[in-house]
């Protein structure tokens, strides 16, 4: 039977334009194919974690304007239970984002993902009773990330936390963290060492292990990925697809990932799930919607091979 996901966080509406360069500053320049997404890192987390079948919870907060309310019926279409989430005086979450040549860009402005604080953390208490497992990341204030995982740890729910937009946090929270999903460049603003080899991999997943965190698992983009198993460090790379918008690359990767975490799937075969959830959501366009649901994830790989690596060159 599928667990219970609570993910606390992010509800943003993604303003997006392509454009083949990027402007200097104090330039116009033109560009094409504007679209307004349904986004956030802890939404988008929550719809790869639904559209792989999970049972999903959110709790976040959207503004009082028009696009909190489609925001919130987005989620619902994904069949994420959202009654939890606060409308709040003022705007719903909003990311500027730049597609450029299929990597992206991207401007926040919190708006009333600001305001899920502790106290709203507290005021929810059943939402941690419900969950098996707690998904959190940065863009809700860290005192609120701090108090949720302290929540869930104290009944023990196994809490995974994506540490994106990259903050500093107290060092208290990483001992309530069972797996740390960093990218490589929040790992290496976090632990001072840039996973580029080998060594390097295996010094960051370390260092975090040694900060508190009981896993890590480090993204390294085209690279793939790296995380230990009973000790081991395992290398697994990526699908190769076309790239059209990076936009939620790294949210699909950790829904898929805590997905078949969920089902008690080894890691190796969690992560490569996850990586073909991520290479669907990357060669189309968009935030939310661009994540595939089980059935497509299950089709991709009958038909694609992920590089598989015994090391990280
Ligand atoms: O991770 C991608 C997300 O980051 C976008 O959807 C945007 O809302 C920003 O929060």
């Amino acid at each position: 039977m599928s667990k219970n996901v609570l993910v606390v966080g992010s509800i943003n509406v993604d303003y997006v334009i392509n454009t083949d360069r990027l402007p200097k500053l104090g330039e116009t320049i033109t560009g094409r194919d504007f679209a307004m997404n349904f986004g956030g890192k802890g939404a988008n987390q929550a719809a790869a974690l639904a559209k792989a079948g999970c049972s999903v919870k959110m709790l976040g907060a959207v503004g009082t304007d028009m696009s909190g309310e489609l925001a919130v019926k987005n989620l619902e279409s994904y069949g994420i239970d959202a009654s939890s989430v606060l409308r709040s005086e003022g705007p719903t979450g909003a990311a500027v984002i730049t597609v450029c040549g299929g990597d992206n860009h991207i401007i926040l402005d919190v708006g009333a993902n600001g305001t899920v604080t502790p106290e709203v953390i507290a005021a929810n208490e059943s939402l941690f009773d419900w969950a098996d497992i707690l998904v959190m990341q940065y863009e809700i204030p860290t005192e609120s990330v701090l108090a949720a995982a302290k929540m869930a740890h104290e009944k023990g729910k196994m809490v995974i936390l994506n540490p994106a937009p990259v903050k500093e946090v107290t060092k208290e929270l990483y001992q309530y963290i069972d797996l740390i999903i960093p990218n490589e460049f929040e790992a290496q603003l976090i632990t001072g060492i840039t996973p580029e080899d080998n060594a390097s991999a295996k010094e960051v997943i370390d260092a975090l292990c040694a900060l508190g965190c009981k896993n890590a698992l480090v993204t390294l983009g085209i690279k793939g990925c790296a995380y230990i198993v009973d000790g081991d460090v395992h290398y697994t790379g990526v699908f190769k697809v076309k790239a059209v918008d990076t936009t939620a690359a790294g949210d699909s990767f950790i829904g898929g990932l805590c997905a078949k975490i969920c089902d008690g799937w080894n890691m190796d075969d969690a992560v490569e799930y996850a990586s073909a959830t991520s290479a669907i959501a990357v060669s189309r366009p968009g935030a939310a919607a661009s994540i595939p649901v089980a059935e497509e994830v299950r089709e991709f790989m009958a038909n694609n091979k992920i590089s598989k690596k015994a090391a990280l060159e």
